[in-house]
């Protein structure tokens, strides 16, 4: 089927509601995705951070094809599942010893873990530690999902338009202030959720302090900390999960994204004291933890370990950011370089739509979002000298706006 086949079924059969530009995506390898018409691209922001260990990795891909060849779905009732069991093992080992639901998506995942907050929150109050609590915090230029009640956690007016009436329940506050959150919380609070870094909302780094603040106010009132690591987890930031970089842990996070190697997975990861509280009944979902996304998910984890992959993702997110901002001192208009591993954001002082569009004519896919800001969210096993194309083909496009 020709490029131009293709975008007319679109037309005629798929609801339009992205913003696609004109290209058919046909084969991924690695760093590199090829179109209908053959042109190769350097992708730095495969499948939305989706594809973090690159396109088709072998391993992946290796694990996918013997696992749907020997058993593709089965339900989670009444059976177990090795293989999502050994991918619970991997997380829990790999951050603080949670217990994981598995799902399909980050929107889901972030659901999980708001219901979960809230289920908690009502047992506790059961048992007389508190009255009812089922406010959850959530912070200014947040993106927690598009499901109404992720919508309603996201605190972006733009998302809310036209979907009113929300759920109830969420209050919203600006970011990487913590005293705002210690005035905020009251005894109707369950818990504060926040993205350790704020990846849609402009790739924003928080300040030291801030998530080890929330730390200790949450455990000073006895509220639940939620971190969104939907976009920052499973290596992307050079740390298995993105709170590790900040030395605290949450009490839930959410996890989606790079989980599967590709696979469409998403997962929320509970403290046991507080996952306790999700009985049967409670939660569930049909096609959560099934086994050929949990076989692509442990390929993935296998391939981060075994190839080195955290620390590549160091040593590329300082590659990017050395040479952007080098960049920055000719160009004058970029305003900020910032970021960790292989999650950078390079802020303009202008719209960065039209550089998206001049670097895909030149073969590299990269991402604005917030308007201003420049998201890069390249495989973590990138190598040096294709980070260095991708350098190249974006300092053209810079210098020639
Ligand atoms: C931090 C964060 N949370 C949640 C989501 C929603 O994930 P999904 O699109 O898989 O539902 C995203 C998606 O970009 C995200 O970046």
């Amino acid at each position: 089927m020709t490029t131009a086949e293709t975008i007319a079924l679109f037309e005629k059969h798929v609801i339009a509601n992205y913003g696609r530009s004109p290209i058919v995506a046909v084969r991924g390898e690695g760093s590199w995705l090829w179109d209908a018409d053959g042109k190769r691209y350097l992708d730095m922001f495969p499948g939305w951070g989706v594809n973090g260990i690159g396109h088709c990795h072998p391993r992946v891909v290796a694990a996918v094809r013997e696992q749907v060849g020997r058993l593709m779905h089965v339900a989670n009732v009444p059976f177990y599942i090795e293989e999502q069991g050994r991918l619970a093992q991997l997380i829990a080992e790999r951050s603080f010893g949670g217990k994981t639901f598995f799902c399909n998506s980050g929107a889901e995942g972030n659901e999980a873990a708001i219901k979960l907050a809230r289920r908690y929150a009502a047992d506790q109050a059961a048992a007389g530690a508190h009255p009812i609590r089922y406010k959850v915090i959530t912070a200014y230029n947040s993106f927690h999902g598009r499901t109404l009640t992720t919508v309603a956690a996201t605190a972006q007016p733009k998302y809310h338009a036209g979907f009113y009436p929300l759920p109830p329940g969420f209050v919203h506050v600006p970011y990487d202030d913590a005293d705002v959150v210690a005035k905020i919380i009251d005894n109707e609070t369950a818990a504060v959720m926040v993205e350790p870094i704020q990846g849609e909302g402009g790739v924003n780094v928080p300040s030291p302090g801030y998530l080890p603040a929330l730390r200790r106010l949450c455990d000073e009132r006895g509220v639940l900390l939620l971190f969104d690591e939907v976009q920052t987890g499973v290596g992307r930031t050079g740390k298995w999960f993105g709170h590790q970089n900040w030395g605290v842990e949450p009490d839930i996070m959410s996890l989606a994204k790079a989980l599967g190697g590709g696979l469409a997975i998403g997962a929320m990861v509970a403290k046991p004291h507080v996952a306790k509280s999700l009985v049967p009944g409670t939660h569930a979902s049909t096609f959560g933890g099934n086994p050929v996304a949990c076989a692509a998910g442990i390929a993935a984890f296998e391939a981060i370990e075994q190839e080195g992959l955290l620390a590549n993702a160091v040593r590329i997110g300082e590659q990017i950011k050395t040479r952007m901002k080098a960049v920055a001192e000719k160009v004058g208009f970029i305003r900020d370089v910032r970021g960790l591993g292989c999650m950078i954001g390079v802020e303009l002082d202008r719209p960065g739509a039209d550089l998206v569009k001049r670097c895909m004519a030149d073969g590299l896919l990269i991402n604005c979002t917030h308007d201003t800001v420049l998201r890069l969210l390249p495989s973590m096993a990138a190598t040096e000298a294709e980070i260095a194309q991708g350098m190249d083909i974006l300092e053209r496009a810079l210098s020639a706006t």
